[in-house]
């Protein structure tokens, strides 16, 4: 089978080269400045054809704060919330990065792209299934995009997995195991913006439940879900004798999301994807 599938797939493909005019630069703002951000920054600073000209969180003094620590001058970060940052028309913004916590996703992003800026918005994409069609109505009238953080998708591993699904070599694909689990603890060494309901609104099922369910989804071409059987618990966060990796006893109170998730969810196409992530 092996000798088969090179033949069909390359797996020494060359990148596609991206060509990039520096004298046109994408004005992009972001929107929170906490963990995450950091990453966003990086990967801009990279950029020869993007100019960072704002910022903003809810924190005050705490976007400042992070263009400093990331060496990144010149910034406007005199914003209370990213309404008023949206609302600078000075800035001339072309896209904006929202890092914010869960519970923060849906209402910057529509705001964002109801003034005609593209948004890279962070995973999970939103809490509750309401906000996912608004964000998605939101897009649509637009015409802007909008793009999640499922940077999983550009790996070259995730590129060559959903290429032998799409060569037809494994078949007719009717089951599917998918999810998995961090066994760091519970995940407060930067805050508890993750495990309190009022910031992060889902646990490990949307945290990293995500990326398991958008990989094989994506891979598959995502089939319609038919019917969904779900179950989500919180013993493990909910335990005031755990203490792991960041966390204390007092986080068993706080703790408002689940720890573990399981569904059997049935597709179109007759497959079943059998799902569980801690
Ligand atoms: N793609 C990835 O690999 C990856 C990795 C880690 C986290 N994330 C996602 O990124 C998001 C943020 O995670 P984090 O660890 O950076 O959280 P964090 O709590 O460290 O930072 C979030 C920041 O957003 C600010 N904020 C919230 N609402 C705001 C608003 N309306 N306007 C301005 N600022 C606002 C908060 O004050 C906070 O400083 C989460 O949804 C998380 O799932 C993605």
């Amino acid at each position: 089978m092996a000798e088969k599938m090179d033949a069909k797939l390359d797996y020494n493909q060359k990148k596609e080269e991206v060509v990039v005019d520096a004298n046109r630069k994408l004005r992009i703002g972001i929107i929170g400045c906490g963990w995450i951000a950091d990453s966003h920054i990086d990967s801009y600073k990279r950029m020869p054809d993007v100019e960072i000209v704002a910022g903003c969180d809810l924190i005050p003094g705490k976007a400042a704060a992070f263009f400093k620590k990331n060496g990144v001058e010149g910034v406007k970060t005199d914003y209370a919330s990213h309404k008023e940052m949206l609302d600078d028309e000075s800035l001339q913004l072309d896209a904006v990065s929202i890092c914010t916590y869960n519970r923060q996703h849906a209402e910057p992003a529509i705001y964002a792209l109801n003034k005609g800026v593209h948004v890279m918005l962070e995973k999970p994409f939103t809490v509750t299934i309401e906000e996912a069609a608004e964000v998605m109505k939101a897009e649509k009238a637009s015409g802007k995009v909008l793009s999640i953080g499922f940077q999983p998708r550009l790996d070259p591993n995730m590129q060559m997995i959903k290429k032998i699904v799409d060569s037809g070599e494994l078949g007719q694909i009717y089951y599917i195991q998918t999810g998995g689990g961090r066994r760091r603890g519970i995940p407060t060494p930067f805050g508890t913006s993750f495990i309190e309901d009022k910031t992060a609104g889902l646990g490990a099922l949307a945290d990293i439940g995500c990326y398991s369910l958008d990989m094989v989804l994506n891979a598959i071409g995502y089939p319609k879900p038919l019917t969904v059987t779900g179950y989500k618990s919180d013993f493990f966060g909910k335990d005031p004798n755990y203490v792991g990796y960041g966390a204390h006893h007092e986080y068993a109170d706080l703790f408002g999301v689940d720890d573990f998730a399981a569904a059997f969810v049935r597709l179109e196409g007759g497959i079943i994807l059998d799902f569980r992530i801690a």
